[in-house]
């Protein structure tokens, strides 16, 4: 337990509960909080893609397999959808359902899909009084050097950018709704269960373990021993999560490690591991707009909302392995 609200009896939306991050909370809820009352909001994954030839959503419903509660197929960008959730009376908002591929460069689709929706949920929360809790990226920062701290960002692609603004307009919101609660979260780079479904868009721990699980040399770009990434382990996202829902004050939250650590890192932890011995095949970075070094300064997030994480990259990975192990080979139909 993070804090101590009790979960149970609340009615609790969670979209994009199909996904990542949404269907380990949903996960959490229910085992910590049997009486709690999910009810998932998700498009789930259709077989469309998007120009870069990534899926448009990856939503999957085997990360639900177990989940008792409450599944709503729909679009956060249709309205007939969202008038789905009328007949609840949400306590808890979370809401995580966005396009989460960094790499759509479709900008209209990206603000409508990401901004327009919000203004949506946040109306959903006004009106039945809920906590609002939504995901916001370190994307926001585009390559602004370490740390990163609240307050200063310059969004490099579409996607850092529909964040930016959610964020600006939950700011706003906030202003005009003193009473309500409305928390932004910007995660950095997470990893752990229920990714897998994420195809290409999931973490280089996961690519790189099943990469080594194939007998395959792990393949990072040119100087990979100089590219950071602030890696957050999924349990320290949950704990970000559940925290938010008592801040002592609203606003946007760097949600990492506060600690850098390169993608070579990874590679080495890993085969550590694995036990694997493995040379490393090295390939030219294709990306302009590649972020060089992320590192959130999360004392804004500590003071205001307790968060304290727990897990070195070390630790995540450690526990990760037995899932990474049990995924290598599987379909992702
Ligand atoms: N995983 C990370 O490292 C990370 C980092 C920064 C921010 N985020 C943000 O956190 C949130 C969750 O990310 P995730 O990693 O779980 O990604 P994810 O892609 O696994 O989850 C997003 C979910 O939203 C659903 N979705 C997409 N478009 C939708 C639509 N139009 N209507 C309804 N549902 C839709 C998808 O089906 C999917 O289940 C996203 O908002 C993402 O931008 C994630």
């Amino acid at each position: 337990m993070y804090n101590d609200i009790d979960f149970n009896n609340k009615n609790i939306l969670i979209t994009g509960g199909a996904g990542f991050i949404g269907s380990n909370l949903a996960a959490y809820f229910q085992t910590n909080f049997p009486e709690s009352r999910v009810v998932i909001f998700d498009c789930f994954r259709s077989n469309e893609v998007f120009s870069n030839g990534n899926l448009k959503s990856y939503g999957h419903y085997k990360n639900l397999i177990g989940f008792t509660g409450k599944i709503i197929c729909g679009n956060i960008n249709n309205k007939s959808d969202l008038a789905l959730l009328s007949e609840f009376k949400f306590d808890y908002i979370f809401h995580n359902a966005a396009i989460s591929d960094t790499r759509v460069y479709d900008q209209e689709v990206v603000m409508r899909t990401n901004v327009n929706s919000f203004f949506d949920l946040l109306e959903i929360a006004k009106k039945n009084l809920s906590v609002l809790i939504y995901a916001s990226s370190a994307a926001a920062y585009g390559s602004l050097i370490s740390p990163q701290t609240e307050g200063k960002e310059a969004p490099e692609n579409p996607y850092g950018y529909s964040k930016y603004i959610m964020d600006q307009i939950a700011t706003q919101y906030s202003y005009e709704n003193p009473n309500l609660t409305i928390v932004g979260l910007r995660f950095f780079n997470v990893y752990g269960p229920r990714e897998f479904y994420k195809e290409m868009t999931s973490s280089m721990v996961l690519q790189l373990g099943h990469q080594i699980l194939n007998g395959k040399a792990p393949r990072l770009f040119h100087n990979s021993d100089s590219i950071f990434r602030d890696f957050i382990y999924i349990d320290d996202v949950l704990q970000a999560l559940i925290k938010s829902c008592k801040p002592k004050k609203n606003g946007t939250y760097n949600v990492g490690t506060g600690i850098s650590r390169s993608f070579q890192d990874i590679a080495d932890i890993l085969q550590k591991e694995l036990q694997t011995n493995l040379k490393t095949e090295y390939f030219k970075n294709p990306y302009d707009d590649y972020q060089m070094h992320t590192q959130a300064n999360i004392l804004s997030s500590q003071k205001n909302l307790g968060f304290e994480p727990q897990f070195s990259l070390e630790q995540g990975i450690k526990s990760y392995i037995p899932e990474i192990k049990r995924l290598h080979g599987t379909s992702l139909a």
